[in-house]
Formats: structure tokens, sequence, C-alpha cells
């Protein structure tokens, strides 16, 4: 015990799959030890957590931070700060910035920037459309790669959309190779278009709700997926598919995982949190869901994956538009910005469910922080607060309310699609590597504090 320790005091601590009643001391950055409450222990700092949890932090896999390009929308700071104000340590962002990350030069020029800009921990899921650039962008450090099977209007540019299955062959073949995951946004485009031009020639509206029911059909993503696990078998590419809010899905996922195949699947909160109601009184905040929710066989196989284990993380798809770009949209969903802001509020949204009785608390840390570490490679040193571990962790008081609105946002769009919602379980305070970066709901660090997350082969 010394005084360049920090020990948190009075809480009940997350580890080994359960809550602890002991104090938590930190040096250099990472857990060394847990005391009982009562003994003696000289800290240079002592945070008082009477009444919390301590819970490791958010690593989410899934970030837009529209950093470069898209910047009206957020960056890289407005995104981190939001981040750390919800709970989030680590962050993977996505290519589908302006240029799209798809060569070793750009992915160095955006980190390079990139690293004065994030107040948390951060990597970038790179483009792999570029086949001899795979190799490459391992070799500079890209946490792993990203492709999308839908393509249109932005934010699904054409550039980083992959429909051909020869070209997938080739991509998994180069990524396996590399051994980093491989994500994708799974969907099966051709059923896509063609439901649209039935819709168009009955005269539905343009509008989210008629885009919202055809995009989320369950056989767009069923079929892609039957697809993409085919050739998973034949690489052994680490898969990873993201998304994952098809009942059809969820079957073909269990079944390769009980044949041992590498395959992981996360789902965002947009998808099984928002109701189509809140599409039309939100004004189009919810987009694309709201009828994956109106499905009720769909839902419960939603929340029993989550529960199983089929589903293996929860990951935001934090997706900031400008509620004038999504309210211009609704006449012309089809080429629109679709997607929400998904960070300031992001723990207390999954620990609501678990103060309702829907998910246990142990699923809840497994899916937002225990299996996002193991898929990133990461996992004790981050996704835990084992002895050795980054003391990367929040403060929750489990019981506070809050009613959620627009006011004090950190996400440089300035909305919630929850608004109104009563959420139950308050992030008071979020630690990174030891250093307090957000205390009650204000961000406490400065941008360059977060260092980059790099690709590890499994
Ligand atoms: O809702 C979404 N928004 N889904 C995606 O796949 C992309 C994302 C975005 O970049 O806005
Ligand atoms: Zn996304």
């Amino acid at each position: 015990m010394g005084i360049s320790q920090t020990r948190i005091h009075g809480g009940s601590v997350y580890v080994g799959g359960d809550l602890k009643r002991n104090d938590i001391l930190i040096d250099g950055g990472v857990v060394v030890g847990m005391v009982t409450p009562g003994s003696d222990a000289e800290a240079g700092e002592t945070i008082d957590a009477t009444g919390q949890l301590v819970l490791p932090g958010i690593i989410d896999t899934h970030a837009h931070t529209r950093d470069p390009g898209y910047t009206h929308k957020e960056d890289l700071t407005t995104a981190s700060r939001a981040a750390a104000v919800g709970g989030v340590t680590t962050m993977i962002d996505m290519p589908n910035v302006e240029p799209p990350t798809d060569t070793v030069e750009l992915f160095e020029a955006k980190r390079e920037d990139a690293a004065r800009k994030s107040v948390i921990d951060w990597g970038h899921w790179v483009a792999p459309t570029k086949l001899d650039q795979i190799p490459k962008m391992a070799a500079a450090g890209a946490t792993g790669f990203k492709f999308y099977q839908v393509s249109g209007a932005y934010p699904h540019d054409p550039r980083l959309a992959v429909n051909d299955e020869g070209s997938i062959l080739d991509i998994f073949e180069a990524v396996s190779d590399v051994g980093v995951p491989c994500l994708v946004h799974p969907f099966n485009q051709a059923i896509f278009d063609a439901l649209s031009e039935r819709a168009w020639k009955t005269g539905s509206p343009h509008n989210w709700d008629t885009f919202s029911q055809i995009y989320t059909t369950d056989a767009i993503w069923k079929t892609a997926v039957g697809v993409l696990i085919e050739l998973q078998l034949m690489t052994g590419v680490r898969l990873q598919l993201v998304h994952t809010h098809s009942q059809g899905s969820l079957e073909l996922i269990r079944a390769a995982k009980d044949r041992g195949q590498r395959v992981t699947a996360a789902v965002d909160p947009k998808y099984y949190q928002l109701t189509r109601s809140e599409l039309q009184n939100g004004k189009g905040r919810v987009c694309p869901a709201g009828y994956v929710t109106e499905d009720p066989a769909r839902i419960e196989a939603i929340w029993a994956a989550l529960n199983d284990g089929t589903i293996d993380m929860i990951d935001s798809d934090h997706a900031p538009h400008t509620l004038d770009e999504v309210a211009a949209q609704d006449n012309d969903a089809w080429s629109a910005g679709m997607g929400s802001p998904q960070y300031d509020w992001l723990y207390s949204i999954v620990l609501s469910d678990v103060a309702a009785g829907r998910l246990p608390l142990s699923r809840a840390v497994a899916l937002l922080s225990e299996e996002p570490a193991r898929l990133l490679g990461l996992w004790p040193r981050k996704g835990s607060l084992l002895p050795g571990s980054d003391a990367d962790l929040v403060l929750v008081d489990p019981g506070a309310r809050h009613t959620l609105t627009d006011e004090g946002l950190q996400t440089k769009v300035g909305w919630t699609p929850y608004l109104g919602r009563t959420i139950t379980g308050v992030v008071n305070l979020t630690m990174l590597r030891g250093t307090v970066i957000a205390r009650d709901r204000q961000v406490m660090e400065e941008p360059g504090f977060g260092q980059y997350v790099a690709g590890v082969a499994q």
C-alpha cells in the first residue's frame, strides 16, 4: 500500500463473475488488488463508491466517429467525450469516413490525426476492399477489418460495399492469413432492391417507415448470414457479424457455433430497444429500426440470444446524423443518413434492462465488456478487473433514475433517440487506466489521453 495508489472504497466490485464488497486498489493505471473495506490502507487518493457498483468499462466495437470527412456530425473528440460519460473506455471506429480508410496510407494518416483527438482508448476497423492493402494495413496495426454487403447512399458508401461472393471469399482468405477479426454488415442487396421496387410501384411513401419495414426484412439478413458462415468455414476467418437482429440469422449463428466455427455476433441497441411508435412520435429519431420490436417472436428470439450467448456483444452503432439531416430525408429515406447517436447513456440503457430483470448483470458485463475484449485479443488486460488489468471501470448508482432529454449531451449532434425514456442506473464516474476521465457527467480528461488499440492476431 502506498501513496501512489488510488483506492475505490465502499463499492460492490464486479470481479470473477460476481459482485464483491471489496475496495479496489489501483497503481500505475492497473488494478493491483482488492482489500476488505475495513482494512487500513494508505492511498494517495480515495474515491468514495459507497452504494455504487464498480463495473468494467464498456469496450465498444462499433463506433462511427465521422472523422475525417463528416465532422459536422461528430469527430473523434466529441465521440470519445460522449463515450466517456456513457461508460465507454475503448471504442473501435468504422471506415465509412471521407476518404474511406481503404489503403495503408489513409489508415496511417487517420491514426496520426486521431492520436491527438480521443479521450478514450480507440482503434480502427479498416476496409478490406483492396486486397493488396490487407497485409500492409494489418502490419501497420489496423485493429481489424470491416466491410458492408449493403450499398447505396452514404452512410452505406458503395466504395466499401462487397456483394460478390467470390470477392468475399478472397477477402476472408486474406484476412484469415493476418489473423485479426473481419466484421461484416450482412445484407442481401438484391432482395432489398426488389422489395423496394415493389413498394414504390404500389405508391408507398419513400419515408423512414416504409424504408425501415423493408430494410429489416428477416430474409435480407438471414440469406446473407448463411453465405457468410459458409465462406467462414472455407477460410477459417475470425468472423464477426454486426446488426444481428434477424431471427433466421440467430438460428444459423447458433448452429455455426455448435459446429465450432469462429463466428461471433453483435446487436446494436436501436434494433431491440426502439419501437415503431417511437419512430413515428420521435420524428424519425429511431430510424431505421422500430420494425424489429413490432414482431413478438423476433424480439423474443433476440432476448433469448442475448441471454444464452448466441449474441456475444452489444455494440453501440453510435451513428450520429444531425436532426435536420434525418428530418429532411423523411421523404427520401433511400438516400438518407440512417442511424442514431448512442453513446451518452449507453451503459444506462443496458443496465435498465438489468434492473427490469430482462438480463442478468453478468450477461450485461459479458456483452458490453468481456466478449468485446476477447474479440480484440485484449482479455483480461481489458474487460476485467482482475489484478493486472487496466483500471478501466465505471461507478454506477444502480438505483438512480433519470428521464432522458437532449440537454447536456456530449455528442456533437445534441440529440438522443431515447427522448423521454426513464433509465435506471446512472454512471457517475468513468476511469481509464487509473485516471478519472468523466465524473458527474462532465468530461475530466483532454483529447489525446486515449491510446491506440492495435490489432492482435488470434
Ligand atoms: O444505422 C446505421 N448507421 N447503420 C449502419 O450500418 C451505418 C450507420 C452510419 O454510419 O450512419
Ligand atoms: Zn454502423
